[in-house]
């Protein structure tokens, strides 16, 4: 099925040849869909929300609200109430840092993370650990860009307490074992945050079976605007949660004396939110329902197998990331090439991919290298893009000489 027809942005032509996407690691396109529910929100029912009794904002409230409660039941939470909007995913870790680990962390105590976390995931820890003289602790990976499962329980002790992880490397497209690092993390009484950023555009999350404290994602890269995101938190953590920011629609009385707050998830709320970022993130997730989360998984999966067979027969180049369990992430290099000359000439092809670091710096440090080239895969792409990004790939090299 083509299901480019519901992009409008890859029917063009990039350098006079026909876009090839694949770069969705960093962001996805947008179905028409869901570019529709915005314009349709700024046409029709443009106003703030829980702020007014007129007609226009009950609407806006009633889609806001609505969108909450669709993304609770796309993760399985169990009240729509644990689901906190944001600007990203970067931002919910950042919330996180701020208003739940700055208050139940003292001097000494430990967060573990990965060798392939984000930058996002790593230096809001670091910016937290010098603020209150808490450490960070890297559980190490193995050449296949996998987590040492006996390694990383060897790290936990009673001193551990978080462990923020990503739920699929940007960079190796590893899909690391959450369920059972979440019920390592409770035999020994330490709460884990997922980073989901990277698993939500492609396959069944579900933080009801995962039973983690925190998740977090973006809804730019499930097909939704940038600018909004998700940070989930399990009812019973709230408790242990301060406000982030302070402002309107997060209080419920304000005096010069004493100030109370609005409950969970409004008192994380601050401000005139991102209104028309929520509405869409509304339409992506029906969007995505649609097609069904199972099937977007398994066309993925095969555009995987087949492009890293035909990458691997190409001579000289290294595929980084050779997990047994991995998205439709291929991160590469060529002997002897920078990835940015990759980059630059697929381009002139009209094949859009990512080259660099990828925020992963002390990734490529274990890696020893400078960075990668790297193709990313959504549901909407197909094997002839592919078998055409294969030609162009190998026409790149024989120009570089
Ligand atoms: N984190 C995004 C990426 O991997 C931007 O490209």
């Amino acid at each position: 099925m083509d299901f480019q027809k519901d992009f409008p942005i890859l029917k063009s032509n990039v350098n006079g040849k026909p876009l090839i996407y694949f770069d969705n690691a960093a962001t996805s396109q947008k179905p028409k869909y869901v570019i529709n529910s915005i314009n349709n929100y700024y046409q029709n029912y443009n106003s703030n929300v829980h702020r007014g009794v007129h007609e226009l904002s009950q609407k806006a409230t009633n889609v806001y609200e609505g969108s909450r409660v669709k993304i609770q039941n796309f993760i399985g939470a169990k009240s729509s109430k644990e689901i906190i909007f944001t600007k990203g995913t970067t931002d919910g870790i950042n919330i996180i840092a701020s208003s739940w680990a700055e208050t139940q962390l003292n001097q000494g105590d430990e967060i573990i993370i990965t060798t392939m976390e984000h930058h996002s995931n790593i230096v809001p820890w670091q910016i937290l650990c010098e603020k209150i003289g808490a450490k960070l602790i890297i559980s190490p990976i193995n050449k296949k860009g996998e987590m040492i499962m006996s390694e990383f329980k060897s790290l936990i002790s009673n001193k551990t307490k978080l462990i923020s992880i990503s739920h699929v490397s940007n960079t190796l497209g590893t899909i690391n074992p959450v369920k059972d690092i979440v019920e390592i993390a409770k035999e020994n009484n330490c709460k884990v945050l997922i980073d989901a950023a990277q698993s939500i555009p492609h396959f069944k999350v579900d933080v009801s079976k995962i039973d983690c404290d925190f998740l977090v994602f973006s809804g730019h890269k499930i097909f939704a605007p940038t600018g909004i995101g998700v940070l989930y938190v399990k009812n019973d953590r709230f408790q242990e949660m301060k406000p982030y920011q302070g402002g309107g629609d997060m209080i419920k009385d304000v005096s010069f004396e004493k100030t109370t707050y609005n409950d969970p998830p409004h008192k994380f709320e601050a401000g005139t939110p991102n209104i028309s970022g929520v509405v869409g993130l509304g339409s992506a997730i029906d969007y995505v329902n649609k097609i069904g989360i199972d099937k977007i998984s398994n066309l993925e999966n095969d555009l995987l197998h087949y492009a890293t067979e035909k990458i691997e027969s190409i001579n000289k180049i290294k595929i980084f990331g050779n997990a047994e369990n991995k998205a439709s992430v291929i991160s590469f290099n060529i002997n002897g090439f920078h990835p940015f000359d990759i980059g630059t000439l697929l381009d002139q092809f009209g094949i859009a991919i990512r080259t660099g670091h990828h925020c992963t710096q002390p990734l490529m440090n274990f890696y020893n290298i400078p960075g990668t080239a790297r193709i990313s895969f959504a549901f909407y792409n197909q094997k002839k893009e592919i078998d055409y990004f294969i030609d162009s790939l190998k026409k790149a090299i024989l120009m570089l000489g």
